[in-house]
């Protein structure tokens, strides 16, 4: 199909050519109009030549297209759930017998079918295996375990990054999937230790996740009882001030308070903190510890930590090794029990110590 235009342009020069002729012998044409009704139809040979790179660039074009929308449309068939359940959320979480595997890296497989879950067990190692827990809205609930225990990848199934593999997890008595994605992520935000800022306004930083637009008042109010206001109002433009490369760098310390801002203004009802490298002193500082302890209150929270006087804040905690839950329960009740548990303590505090 490709060289198709040049065909044409060859038959079409051809029948053109004949054509001009039987007018000549018939004596319509002089010689001087055949000649220039020829060279007029070489004007035609660059578009036809053109066609041909441009032909194969469209084509092209088209193929990446498709494969574009095929992967859109992929994704939100599996996820968005538009439809689904949509209300305030109270903040109760249960687990059901949930396992979890990371699939393989999900990369467009080549003619990947469609029917999702339908790939091999044996290529999806359980990262978390058979557990169920149930969180009263409001609670505060440390999670614990070594490094790759699956702390990170529980969090993951609250608000729908992954899905279980197989189990339940509950939202207020409705499972996660059947929640309207959107309204399940604004309720739920996650304060990681890795944080994310745009080179934007301080302003636009704190506002950003935010529904609808947040007044300089809201934000304020935000990073005030984040503790960030302060440290703000130092900088050279205050919350105008910009960001990044090309702005004023933030310590760790700082550039939390302003995530724990962001919350504020979300105003999550499900709080997920993951305080994922033990050593990081800035979370030592009071200002922080102050801002957490703010954030938390009144929400149900998922707290993962690696401190001792964090622990202490919780209301429970879960105690993961290998991914599975090996124990939960009260600090005191588990430190009489679990000897997990005790032996995990044991190197927090030593981290603890360290960190300070
Ligand atoms: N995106 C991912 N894809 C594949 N495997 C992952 C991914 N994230 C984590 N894992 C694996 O899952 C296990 C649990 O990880 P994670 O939940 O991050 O543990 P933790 O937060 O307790 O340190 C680890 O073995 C890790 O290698
Ligand atoms: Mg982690």
């Amino acid at each position: 199909a490709r060289y198709l235009p040049l065909l044409l342009y060859g038959l079409l020069i051809v029948l053109a050519f004949a054509h001009a002729l039987i007018l000549f012998m018939n004596g319509q044409l002089t010689v001087g109009e055949v000649i220039t009704y020829m060279g007029l139809l070489e004007v035609l040979r660059f578009p036809t030549y053109i066609s041909l790179f441009t032909f194969s660039a469209v084509q092209l074009g088209l193929a990446g297209a498709a494969r574009i929308l095929q992967t859109i449309k992929a994704e939100t068939e599996l996820d968005e759930n538009a439809a689904g359940h949509s209300a305030p959320i109270r903040g109760e979480i249960t687990f059901e017998r949930v396992s979890f595997g990371y699939g393989q890296p999900s990369g467009e497989g080549q003619g990947a079918a469609p029917g999702e879950g339908e790939t091999a067990p044996i290529s999806r190692p359980l990262v978390l295996r058979d557990i169920s827990f149930h969180i009263s809205p409001g609670e505060i609930v440390a999670i614990v375990g070594q490094t790759g225990s699956g702390k990170t990848t529980l969090t993951r199934l609250v608000n729908r990054i992954f899905d279980a593999t197989s189990g339940r997890v509950l939202i207020d008595g409705v499972d996660v999937r059947d929640w309207s994605l959107d309204s399940l992520r604004s309720q739920i935000s996650t304060i990681e230790q890795d944080i994310f800022l745009f080179s934007r306004s301080i302003a636009e930083n704190i506002a950003f996740g935010a529904a609808g637009n947040a007044s300089r008042a809201q934000i304020e109010q935000a990073a005030r009882e984040a503790q960030a206001h302060d440290f703000i109002m130092a900088l050279p433009d205050g919350y105008d001030t910009v960001i990044g490369e090309r702005g004023v760098t933030l310590s760790g310390g700082q550039r939390q308070r302003i995530a724990i801002a962001r919350a504020f203004l979300t105003d999550p009802r499900i709080l997920i903190l993951d305080d994922s490298t033990s050593a990081i002193d800035s979370a030592t500082e009071d200002e922080i510890q102050k801002a957490m302890r703010r954030i938390m209150r009144g929400r149900t929270t998922l707290l993962i930590t690696h401190r001792l006087s964090q622990i202490r804040w919780a209301d429970r905690v879960l105690v993961l090794r290998r991914g599975e839950l090996v124990a939960q329960g009260t600090h005191e009740e588990l430190l009489a029990t679990s000897e997990p548990y005790r032996r995990i303590c044991a190197r927090y505090e030593e981290t603890d110590r360290v960190s300070r």
